[in-house]
């Protein structure tokens, strides 16, 4: 007799509207509803599997069972993504490609971006003194580009910043939007992939020489398994795929400012400089405000796990906001507790803000560290180094449009820094 289960199932031709509508709830209401950490419903016209959990992470983390060609819907690859980006990869193509991103990543390499990230943060400083009101997320983003740009060797004339700063922001705003803010989303990426497209072109014709580490120089001359060069679209998206998420910092910039804000005791706490206090608290603003929703990734071959049959290339969606708010791993998860983390036991599979499983032969996110390190540079200068009024504004957050950001974007006043 065969053991397969069914999972359950939700009725209907097709519920992408819902997850349109209800964002980062969306697996997690059904997963209450259903009181199943699996279920399958009907995405973009097809079947499509959904999953939470701790077990699920592990599952979804397997490579033999899981592959990401073909798993993105093409909005997200024409905004977020781009073509032939590691994303996409799989299997020995996807490892060799992963091994350059990581190489880039070297705590070396992370020093750099630390302390060009500490000048950028006490020039931003200095301006913000000056200024009546300060739109931090808009602030932080301009701030995170001319850091990206600096680091991945990617010269910009002053003149461009705000044009760049607004064309590599639309990429990530607009992922999961429709309409006009989408297509704003797809002109931005066309636009910055010619860009350094071009740049990639030059650096290869000796016409621009960026230093030996940094991504543009690297992405420049990376040969592929077969010794190839990329080719000058392909070197762009994964130039574009160390500008763009650095930038997307400027998002947990505006979270650490209104964890601040809302748990004012935490300051206190902060005040000794006491590195580990500073990342655990950094930990937590990346468990608790929603970011990424879910990751998606198609079957490999059809495989059965806990009675449940999953067939070749069916949609998964792995429930990113719900298992870092899934009461059978966090005590609590309402609640901001950095503390939470002094016992926290390191897993790849229950903690997972930026994907989980391993960072080479996996998805796991290639800036983990950078966005760990800037954060904890940003929580210094935003609790220890300067003073400010948060003035009344709509601080709230959604847990619908993706990404979330506060609808003030945060504003402060009267910044002053300490001596
Ligand atoms: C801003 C905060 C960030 C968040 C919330 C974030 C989140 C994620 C997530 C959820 C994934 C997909 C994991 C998966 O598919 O299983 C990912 C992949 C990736 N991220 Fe990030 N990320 C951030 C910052 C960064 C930074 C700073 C960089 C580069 C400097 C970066 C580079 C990448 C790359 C290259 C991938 C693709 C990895 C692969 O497919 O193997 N991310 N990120």
């Amino acid at each position: 007799m065969s053991n397969t289960k069914q999972m359950p199932q939700e009725e209907g031709i097709d519920h992408s509207l819902s997850l349109i509508r209800e964002g980062y709830m969306y697996i997690m209401n059904r997963r209450h509803s259903f009181n199943s950490n699996i279920f399958e419903t009907r995405l973009l016209g097809k079947k499509a599997i959904c999953m939470g959990g701790r077990e699920a992470v592990e599952v979804f983390y397997d490579t033999e069972k899981f592959k990401r060609k073909g798993a993105a819907p093409n909005r997200v690859v024409q905004t977020l993504f781009g073509r032939n980006g590691v994303q996409a990869l799989d299997g020995q193509i996807h490892k060799h490609r992963k091994e350059m991103f990581m190489s880039i990543m070297s705590p070396d390499e992370i020093e750099k971006l630390i302390d060009i990230l500490k000048i950028q943060w006490q020039i931003a400083a200095n301006k913000w003194e000056q200024m009546d009101k300060v739109i931090l997320y808009e602030e932080a983003k301009e701030m995170m580009c001319r850091i990206a740009c600096k680091w991945a060797g990617v010269p910009v004339k002053e003149g461009k910043v705000k044009m760049l700063t607004k064309n590599l922001g639309a990429m990530f705003e607009s992922a999961a939007a429709i309409g006009p803010k989408h297509w704003l989303g797809r002109h931005a990426r066309n636009y910055i992939e010619i860009w350094v497209g071009e740049l990639i072109d030059k650096v290869r014709a000796g016409k621009v020489n960026p230093p030996e580490n940094t991504a543009l120089h690297r992405f420049a001359w990376y040969r592929d398994l077969e010794g190839n060069l990329l080719d000058t679209e392909t070197a762009a998206v994964e130039v574009i795929n160390i500008l763009r998420p650095i930038v997307a910092i400027s998002i947990f910039i505006n979270f650490i400012a209104l964890a601040l804000h809302h748990y004012p005791e935490e300051r206190e706490k902060l005040k000794s400089n006491d590195e580990k206090y500073a990342q655990m608290f950094v930990q937590e603003v990346r468990r608790f405000y929603p970011f990424f929703p879910f990751v998606a990734a198609l079957v490999k071959k059809d495989f059965t796990w806990k009675g449940f049959k999953f067939k070749e290339d069916t949609l998964t969606l792995l429930d990113v906001y719900g298992i870092n708010h899934d009461p059978e791993i966090w005590e609590k998860p309402e609640l901001f507790n950095p503390d939470r983390f002094a016992k926290w036991e390191g897993s790849p599979f229950s903690f997972i803000p930026q994907g989980g499983g391993d960072y080479m032969m996996g998805h796991r996110c290639a800036g983990e560290w950078v966005t760990i390190e800037v954060m904890k540079v940003s929580l210094d200068f935003l609790s220890n180094r300067m003073e400010y009024l948060v003035p009344e504004q709509d601080l709230s957050f959604s847990r619908v449009s993706m990404p979330s950001i506060p609808h003030s974007k945060v504003v402060i006043k009267n910044v002053k820094q300490k001596i």
